[in-house]
């Protein structure tokens, strides 16, 4: 039961349980500053030997036992000392949309909600938990103008709002993950929602955070320290391994060395030409899409997007920044999610490199504190 006496937990830990590999912080909340106290990542277990396995994708089902066993010994390795957890849950495995609805009464948006869900999550709702919020409103007055604002009694509002959908199937894994872990799960929340809480915070301004990870990649704009906008593609960091294998003819192995090795940057010639090409393939739909989304939310609002936010670890492939730096006339910032927590500075280097690998994992560490 709520009461007005409990208290705020001091420590916690974020999970954040990714395709290749599973990330986990742990801060404790003190004089409105949080500390890091530990973080880690371990590699999920045969990444890469199983990228061709379809598996490894949607359903994580015959991978839980593995997880379970992986989060635990990553817990047992960083010395985590809270039970206290908050675990996100990937973008591919539910559905987000943020609809703008047309001008109505204030209590018919229950049902227009689930009219909404009806037209927009592809499998029956009685699977799903749906969760929605309003993003934004807008009054219609009698004359049809528009103004923000609280609606009056008989006026008609406009609402944007956006709509999660997570398969219970998925909720049902992450209980029995924390269960099988003795942790106290204070919450599970979309992956999306902890990396803006982590790279944004109460920054009012217009971003847009790429996601840009193994098995998949979101874009997500934020505006008033809300999101407002989110997308997801299937193309991700396995892609482009899996391209330069099949491409060039080499295993996977070989293939995300080169990738990491050379990345965008390599030279005008030969194979590493061949590599450059190849990967930007795949980057230019990404920018494509990024494009897209960005337009599409500055037409519709009049705001415009100040800058992008780099995250995941597709995000450090070498000359990524530039190139987007080039293509979209934007600020280009790489994630930071450490930036409102205090640490240790002989550990600034490490937790510099890690960085945009950690914006989900800290961020669901941040959720409860
Ligand atoms: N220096 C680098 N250059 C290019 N790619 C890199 C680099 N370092 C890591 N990666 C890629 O980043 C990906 C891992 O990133 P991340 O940890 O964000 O993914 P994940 O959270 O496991 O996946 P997902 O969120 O899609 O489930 C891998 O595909 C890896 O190849
Ligand atoms: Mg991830």
């Amino acid at each position: 039961m709520l009461s007005i006496f409990q208290r705020k937990p001091k420590t916690c830990i974020g999970i954040d349980i990714g395709t290749s590999s599973i990330k986990v912080v742990q801060l404790k909340r003190s004089e409105n500053r949080y500390r890091l106290e530990t973080y880690g990542e371990l590699q999920t277990y045969g990444y890469l030997e199983r990228l061709n396995d379809p598996l490894q994708t949607k359903s994580l089902k015959i991978l839980e036992a593995h997880v379970i066993e992986m989060v635990k010994e990553l817990l047992k390795e960083t010395g985590a000392t809270t039970k206290n957890a908050v675990m996100s849950i990937p973008v591919f495995s539910s559905f987000v949309s943020v609809t703008d609805l047309p001008p109505m009464l204030e209590k018919e948006l229950p049902r227009a909600l689930v009219f909404e869900a009806k037209r927009h999550i592809p499998i029956p709702l009685s699977e799903v938990r749906i969760d929605w919020k309003v993003i934004n409103k807008t009054i219609v007055d009698l004359e049809g103008g528009l103004s923000a604002g609280k609606a009056g009694k008989k006026g008609l509002t406009k609402f944007r709002v956006i709509l999660i959908a997570v398969p219970k199937e998925v909720i049902a894994k992450y209980l029995r993950i924390a269960k099988a872990l003795e942790l106290k799960l204070l919450a599970l929340e979309l992956e999306s929602f902890s990396y803006i809480r982590s790279l944004v915070g109460s920054d009012p301004s217009t971003i847009c955070i790429l996601d840009f990870g193994a098995r998949s990649t979101s874009f997500t704009v934020v505006d008033k320290s809300f999101i407002q906008m989110s997308h997801s593609l299937d193309i991700a960091g396995s892609e482009l391994t899996k391209a330069l294998a099949h491409g060039m003819g080499i295993d996977f192995r070989r293939a995300e060395s080169y990738k990491r090795e050379s990345g965008l940057g390599a030279g005008g010639l030969g194979a590493e030409k061949e590599l450059r090409d190849i990967l930007l393939t795949f980057v230019d739909k990404i920018v494509l899409e990024l494009e897209r989304m960005i337009d599409s939310y500055q037409r519709k609002t009049k705001r415009k997007v100040t800058k992008l936010i780099l995250s995941g670890g597709s995000g450090g492939l070498i000359g990524l920044e530039e190139h987007l730096k080039k293509r979209l006339k934007l600020n280009i910032e790489v994630a930071n999610p450490w930036a409102r927590v205090v640490r240790l500075s002989l550990l600034d280097p490490i937790l510099k490199e890690l960085a945009p690998r950690f914006a989900v994992a800290a961020g669901a560490a941040m959720r409860e504190l």
